[in-house]
């Protein structure tokens, strides 16, 4: 702003530079949006077709404008199928632009369409319609990436691993119980996926703007022909609540967060360092300078998604937080944020099935670091407990010193003469050993929800019955 003497050099300074023309064109960008909204095409048009039969069913429209009407609106449809539509910005967004082609092919019966109806329902209306498809879709795709890790979880009930606290070794565990701990979180997505389709099964057609509409209109039976369980029961409810996107992005961040703990562990996982897994091929990426590398990059990628789609909730409840009732405009900037992360969920979600399925399982590498760091120690103070009949806190203390001795000898418990255990504790005998193994330590597991193979066997074919 090296002038600013002059008003119109000023403007022109300010925002001249890409605008044609002045304010018009910066409202025009702006308050536009058929760059997004024109995937809402053919859940608009569903629901003028909708519409357009229940006014004529109600006579409020003739059954001859009803009839010129879907003929257009389906000719619309295969335009915009085939791209052969011509989509303006000027014309601001879906509702429109299909309104005035709609005009252009049928003539003054389009005016009639209108009726009883505003942009405000519309938009309600489609987007709902949108997301439930979204939702339906990705309830399949949880479904796919249970069963990818169901048939992991079976074939590998037995091969045990390290199961992990603050990143620890802690205890064994089979690798099959650690799969069917996704099995668990991914099916808690699944009920909140069934949750949110439930909740948003009402239809806001006929709201109208707000407060519904003196029109003898039966949004029971526009409800009924989109699917919807019935129709919403309050119109200015009906016209403000982003509730049904708001679940969805919820529901995203939440199955997006298990998604990148998964990705997490694929990542340490695949390391030299660790070597619990190999990746496929398909599934990782080579470096261009390092001939030796094989990155998981699919699974950054998934984790990464995850801020984005954690990101976009948190956009759409700022939007939402401060808008007073009915509609206001702010409410189409809810499109862009869905629209995204429903695409980055569903990416995420196929490329960890396809990573789980693809993945090779390395049992003997878990099973080394299965056995180390002293993992099976909290089976010598079982052991102690029910064998020698010690409280258990002070068997945690003989456990202790039992350990510190490994240590010092640097080898595992179980290498550990029955003179050194002895020498810690009197009452210890032979058959400490039988525990002291890995496979008699997860075999021992056999509390519900435990990680003994049998206990997981049975919670696999508990999901198998629900997948
Ligand atoms: N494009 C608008 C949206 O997405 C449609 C509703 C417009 N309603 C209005 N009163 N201006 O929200």
């Amino acid at each position: 702003m090296t002038d600013g003497n002059s008003e119109t050099k000023f403007s022109n300074q300010m925002w001249g530079g890409r605008f044609a023309s002045g304010p018009d064109a910066i409202m025009e960008e702006i308050n536009a949006s058929i760059g997004f909204d024109k995937k809402l095409y053919a859940q608009d048009i569903r629901g003028s077709i909708a519409h357009a039969t229940m006014l004529a069913h109600q006579g409020i429209i003739s059954a001859e404008d009803k009839d010129k009407i879907v003929h257009g609106l389906n000719t619309i449809l295969s335009e915009i199928e085939s791209g052969q539509f011509d989509f303006s910005r000027r014309l601001e967004d879906i509702h429109m632009n299909i309104e005035a082609r709609l005009a252009t092919l049928i003539g003054p019966s389009a005016g009639r369409l209108h009726t009883a109806r505003s942009r405000n329902d519309q938009v309600a209306l489609d987007f709902r319609l949108w997301v439930k498809e979204e939702l339906q879709k990705t309830e399949k795709a949880l479904t796919a990436l249970i069963a990818a890790f169901l048939d992991r979880a079976e074939e590998h009930a037995d091969t045990v691993m390290p199961g992990f606290t603050h990143l620890q070794t802690a205890q064994p565990v089979t690798f099959g119980h650690h799969c069917m701990a996704y099995v668990e979180m991914f099916g808690r997505d699944r009920s909140r996926v069934r949750h949110a389709i439930e909740h948003m099964d009402e239809s806001p057609i006929g709201a109208a703007a707000l407060a519904g509409t003196g029109f003898p209109i039966d949004r029971h039976m526009t409800a009924k022909a989109l699917g919807f369980a019935g129709p919403t029961r309050n119109s200015i409810d009906t016209v403000s609540d982003r509730d049904f996107a708001l679940e969805f992005l919820s529901m995203a961040s939440i199955a997006a967060t298990h998604l990148s703990r998964l990705a997490e562990e694929i990542v340490i996982w695949s390391t030299p360092q660790f070597g619990f897994i190999r990746l496929s091929d398909a599934f990782s990426t080579g470096s261009s300078i390092m001939p030796q590398k094989k990155n998981p990059d699919a699974a950054e990628l998934v984790r990464a998604k995850t801020g984005r789609i954690n990101g976009s909730l948190i956009a759409l409840l700022t939007v939402m937080k401060g808008l007073p009732l009915a509609y206001s405009k702010d409410m189409q900037e809810d499109k862009e944020q869905v629209f995204d992360a429903a695409e980055s969920l569903e990416l995420a979600i196929a490329a960890m099935t396809g990573m789980v399925r693809d993945m090779t399982v390395r049992t003997d590498r878990m099973k080394a670091a299965a056995g180390s760091g002293y993992s099976t120690a909290t089976d010598l103070a079982d052991w102690l407990v029910r064998e020698a009949g010690l409280p258990f806190r002070d068997a945690h203390h003989v456990t202790g010193r039992a350990v510190a001795l490994a240590e010092q000898k640097a080898c595992d418990l179980a290498d550990l003469s029955l003179a050194d255990l002895q020498s810690i504790h009197a009452d210890i005998t032979e058959k400490v050993f039988d525990v002291l193994t890995v496979e008699a330590s997860v075999a021992s597991r056999t509390s519900f929800g435990g990680t003994a193979p049998n206990e997981v066997r049975k919670q696999i074919a508990w999901w198998r019955a629900r997948n």
